[in-house]
């Protein structure tokens, strides 16, 4: 069964100078699969994952998502479709200050109308798994950056969305708290949850069960995790010298 699936896909951003970011994409995303998106700076990763979360529209070319068009909806309609199939957790967390960590984490379900015991059932059944139980009374503010990303992935899966997009989740922790992230992810995806991640990060894309890589806004390859993790990464590792771009020497780090 495809959840996602983009046809042709092409982003064109209009400014003084119009940049073609994204030409003729074409993927698809099954139940259950765990796709990693890399690429050098600039290659329009982030482009993508914001039009299929219809964050942005796209110039030409579609997106489905379970066979259904988001692009087309209208505004009520669309907002209550993300809020329902899609969960986010951007690089940046985007957690409300204001609010504690708790009403931050049921906040799509407070905006669906969900009632107070349903809520605080799945609000402990996630604070659990996500090992966040002492600091759901806390302010975003009081907690650690490996926290505040726990947070972050708690709302975005709480209402068991359909799919969860994830632009560079480990991008500001440190390399113990990127792997905890990533083995978090990876025991939701083994328990069914289908998802697409942005990285940078050669450990973390070692965690997905495919990767594809994109360069100048065309898919550049595409690679399958089949043996292990650690030659899963030697491949990721492969693919990435051969991009050029802006990747790093991981040569020396231990995985
Ligand atoms: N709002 C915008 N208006 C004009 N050009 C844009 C806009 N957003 C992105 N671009 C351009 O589109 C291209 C792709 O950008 P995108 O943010 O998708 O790259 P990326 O692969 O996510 O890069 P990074 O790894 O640095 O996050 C870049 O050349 C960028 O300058
Ligand atoms: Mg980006």
């Amino acid at each position: 069964m495809e959840i996602l699936k983009v046809q042709k896909l092409t982003k064109i951003y209009n400014g003084k100078v119009s940049y073609k970011a994204l030409s003729g994409i074409d993927l698809s995303i099954k139940e259950g699969e765990f796709v990693g998106i890399m690429g050098p700076s600039g290659s329009g990763k982030t482009t993508l994952l914001n039009v299929v979360s219809t964050i942005d529209s796209p110039t030409s070319g579609e997106v489905l998502i379970k066979g259904e068009n988001p692009h087309q909806l209208k505004r009520e309609q669309l907002a209550k479709f993300r809020r329902q199939q899609l969960g986010f957790v951007f690089q940046s967390f985007n957690l409300l200050p204001t609010l504690t960590v708790k009403e931050n984490i049921l906040l799509p379900l407070t905006l669906d109308g969900t009632g107070l015991k349903a809520m605080n059932l799945k609000l402990a059944d996630i604070a659990d798994k996500l090992g966040i139980k002492e600091i759901l009374d806390k302010r975003t503010y009081e907690i650690s950056g490996g926290q505040a990303q726990r947070t972050a992935i708690a709302r975005a899966i709480i209402h068991q969305p359909q799919l969860i997009l994830a632009d560079e989740p480990t991008g500001n922790l440190d390399s113990k708290s990127a792997r905890d992230v990533m083995e978090l992810l990876s025991g939701l995806n083994k328990a069914g949850a289908t998802m697409m991640l942005v990285t940078h990060d050669p450990i973390a894309a070692s965690y997905c069960s495919r990767v594809i890589f994109i360069k100048d806004g065309e898919l550049y390859n595409e690679i399958y995790n089949g043996e292990s993790r650690q030659v899963f990464y030697q491949k990721i590792m492969n693919v990435l010298s051969l991009l050029g771009g802006d990747t790093h020497d991981f040569s020396t780090v231990r995985i």
